[in-house]
């Protein structure tokens, strides 16, 4: 008898919209761990190599350019692009997180502009280190980072518009996506690593030429933001096999993203540590 009673209060409390809430929990959770293992590596790969100004070290980690001797502008926005980003993986999470939101509201607003004015910087110096210092290793993949780069400057207008109407409910939605938009380039890295270990390298070269290497930078943004679309209206619908669709959905992502990050935490970011 006890036992069919706590059976209906469990599926009275496993309704459709708590089901969809959870896996976005679940995705928001593995996306943050994800997030401050890379901010771990961009401080453990950069700090001591430029610390001890072995700045040739800087490429030990795989990159394009990376450091160019006699090219010190380049250099200098190279690094600087670098370092903030660790600002913006740390932070980003902080900022969606309504238990800071609610109890330190003038954090969230200082942090909130400080991530802003972040996130255009490094989308400004990225497009400048791919189209003015030639970043590149093909136009195809840099032309759907490019486009990322745009999406940061465009959804963070909207969010500090909103912000600044005080209309909260849209803030909201413009700051979920410049979130994603802004980790677009963790993403790549994410998705890469997912795709390299469930396919074994299919579309992949080592030139990043291959299918696969092109069409990830767009995946990157397209994937998360129609998610996204899609998150938010089922959970305004009064569907249940809406909800019970994305939620879903949203749990295979978070098992691909964790799978993604999982590689690039073994393969690209811990070996490059050097704390
Ligand atoms: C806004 C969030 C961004 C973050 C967190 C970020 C992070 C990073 C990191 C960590 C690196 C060093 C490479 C590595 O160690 O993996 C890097 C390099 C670079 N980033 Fe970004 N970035 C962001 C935005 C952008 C955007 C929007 C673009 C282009 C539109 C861009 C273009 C580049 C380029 C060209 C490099 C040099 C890569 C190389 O030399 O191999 N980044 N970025």
């Amino acid at each position: 008898m006890s036992d069919r009673i706590s059976g209906q209060a469990l599926s009275r409390r496993l309704t459709p919209q708590a089901l969809l809430a959870g896996s976005g929990v679940l995705w928001f959770a593995i996306a943050a761990a994800g997030q401050w293992l890379f901010t771990y590596y961009i401080l453990g790969a950069y700090i001591p190599r430029t610390a001890s100004g072995a700045y040739e070290r800087w490429n030990e980690t795989g990159l394009i350019d990376g450091y160019v001797q006699g090219d010190w502008l380049g250099n200098l926005g190279f690094i600087s692009h670098v370092l903030l980003a660790a600002f913006v993986s740390l932070a980003g999470v902080l900022q969606l997180l309504p238990v800071i939101r609610r109890r330190l509201p003038a954090f969230h607003r200082w942090t909130g502009r400080a991530y802003m004015s972040v996130a255009v910087f490094l989308a400004v110096g990225g497009i400048i280190l791919i189209w003015v210092r030639g970043t590149r290793m093909n136009d195809w993949a840099a032309l759907g980072t490019t486009i990322d780069g745009l999406l940061i400057l465009i959804t963070a207008a909207f969010t500090l518009r909103f912000a600044i109407a005080r209309q909260i409910d849209k803030h909201r939605r413009w700051a979920m996506r410049l979130f994603l938009v802004v980790n677009g380039v963790w993403f790549v890295r994410v998705a890469y690593m997912a795709w390299a270990i469930a396919s074994g390298g299919a579309g992949m070269s080592r030139s990043l030429s291959g299918p696969a290497d092109i069409l990830i930078p767009y995946a990157a943004f397209l994937i998360p933001l129609t998610l996204l679309e899609l998150y938010q209206r089922a959970r305004d619908s009064r569907s249940s096999a809406f909800k019970l669709v994305l939620a879903g959905v949203i749990t295979a992502g978070a098992g691909v993203t964790a799978l993604g990050v999982f590689g690039a935490w073994m393969m690209m970011w811990s070996p490059n540590i050097a704390f």
